[in-house]
């Protein structure tokens, strides 16, 4: 038999591994990261199994197992992760690197990167995009790689995870973990979202991206931390009337516990006034007074302007609000008024790019509006930035 230096032998993480493949691998099958392609041959040998493509990022692997392994259920093919892979799998099976970068030499059969989980992190980011909805994952990975961030990718990823064992093997425990689809990831694929990636988490919303009819969507649902209750569904609604008015990002779908708009590219209004020059400014704070004033004439209160840090994203010098968690009706809504009280907070920053708000001039006009609210008056605090 040929050797190869930089396949990697056979380990205790391959062989537990390996027990779990003969049970449960199905259908057409991928195996990352093959090396010595003891999981390909282990997945192949089951009845169950009708296809396993074989990929390693080393070209020598490759060629190593392309000589030795005559199977003709397995076929190889070099790929870092999912580059160079097309389709979708009913199972996939990954013995990842998963030590952190001690070593000065570079070595890819056991380097995970700095932290030892960056390979893992990148694999679950990408592994939905090339699973079935019934499809399973089989990982391997060690306490070395700390075992919370690894779940945390998990769950990010939409995936619910199930230990099928731990092994303390000398310095280390090894786990093994069977990953499947979320019943979420799957209903909203169901309605054609591919691509879902985790973005951010709030008190009570979780918010992925994804691709819906070739354009970046965003995909608010409720964080299963929050006992809050209704609130994305109320949410959407608020979504779908404020589109009306040219407000918010525009509402795709939603459904009883989650909605889909379109994603807006740009910055948080902080980063944009940093980033931005005296009349780009000037420009995007004006068309936000606007439609401050298109809801408080509708008594429509959004709340939190007075500190719109993650409210307002600029896409250009469009600004888009986002993030409509506490909107509702008002006899008195405060979105002007609010929105004063962040340009007057915000006089250091403004300053430097070159504007200089009056701060008694315009408290003075914020009064004088609040009480009348009507156009004119509105006008003088825009004349007064
Ligand atoms: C720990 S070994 C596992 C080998 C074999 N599957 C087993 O269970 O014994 C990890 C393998 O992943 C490969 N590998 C490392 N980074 C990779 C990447 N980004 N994409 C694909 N394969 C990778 C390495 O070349 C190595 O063969």
């Amino acid at each position: 038999m040929p050797s190869c230096k930089s396949v990697y032998d056979p380990q205790e993480d391959s062989t537990m591994l390996e027990k779990y493949v003969r049970q449960y691998a199905k259908g057409k099958v991928l195996d990352i990261g093959t090396g010595s392609g003891i999981q390909a041959i282990a997945a192949a040998q089951s009845k169950n199994v009708i296809s396993v493509l074989a990929t390693d990022i080393q070209k020598g692997v490759i060629d190593y197992c392309k000589k030795c392994i005559k199977n003709r259920k397995i076929k190889f093919m070099q790929s870092n992760l999912f580059r160079n892979i097309k389709g979708k799998f009913d199972t996939i099976i990954f013995n990842p690197p998963y030590l952190p970068q001690e070593l000065k030499v570079k070595d890819l059969t056991i380097d995970g990167g700095k932290k030892g989980y960056e390979v893992i992190e990148r694999f679950l980011k990408d592994a939905n995009n090339f699973l079935k909805p019934e499809g399973i994952i089989l990982m391997v990975f060690s306490s070395l790689t700390k075992k919370e961030k690894v779940e945390e990718f998990i769950k990010n990823s939409l995936l619910d995870f199930r230990e099928l064992e731990n092994q303390h093997i000398f310095f280390e425990d090894l786990y093994v973990y069977l990953l499947r689809k979320n019943e979420f990831l799957k209903k909203i694929e169901a309605k054609g979202i591919s691509s879902v990636e985790y973005l951010a988490k709030g008190h009570r919303g979780i918010i992925f991206t994804g691709i819906f009819k070739s354009r970046k969507i965003a995909v608010k649902a409720k964080n299963p931390k929050s006992a809050a209750s209704g609130r994305i569904q109320n949410e959407a609604k608020w979504l779908e009337k404020l589109n009306r008015l040219g407000i918010g990002p525009k509402l795709a779908f939603a459904g009883d516990d989650y909605f889909a708009c379109r994603y807006i590219e740009g910055d948080f209004i902080l980063e944009f006034i940093k980033k931005s020059n005296k009349a780009q400014i000037r420009q995007a704070i004006k068309k936000i007074f606007m439609q401050m004033l298109a809801l408080d004439k509708l008594g429509i209160d959004k709340e939190e302007m007075h500190r719109p840090l993650k409210h307002v994203i600029v896409s250009g010098n469009k600004p888009c609000l986002v993030d409509f968690e506490k909107v509702h009706y008002s006899k008195n809504p405060k979105n002007v008024t609010q929105f004063c009280q962040f340009i007057l907070n915000s006089g250091e920053l403004l300053e430097e790019k070159g504007i200089a708000p009056d701060r008694q001039k315009i408290m003075r006009l914020a009064k004088i509006y609040k009480n009348s609210r009507n156009k004119v008056d509105f006008g003088k605090i825009i004349g007064a930035i």
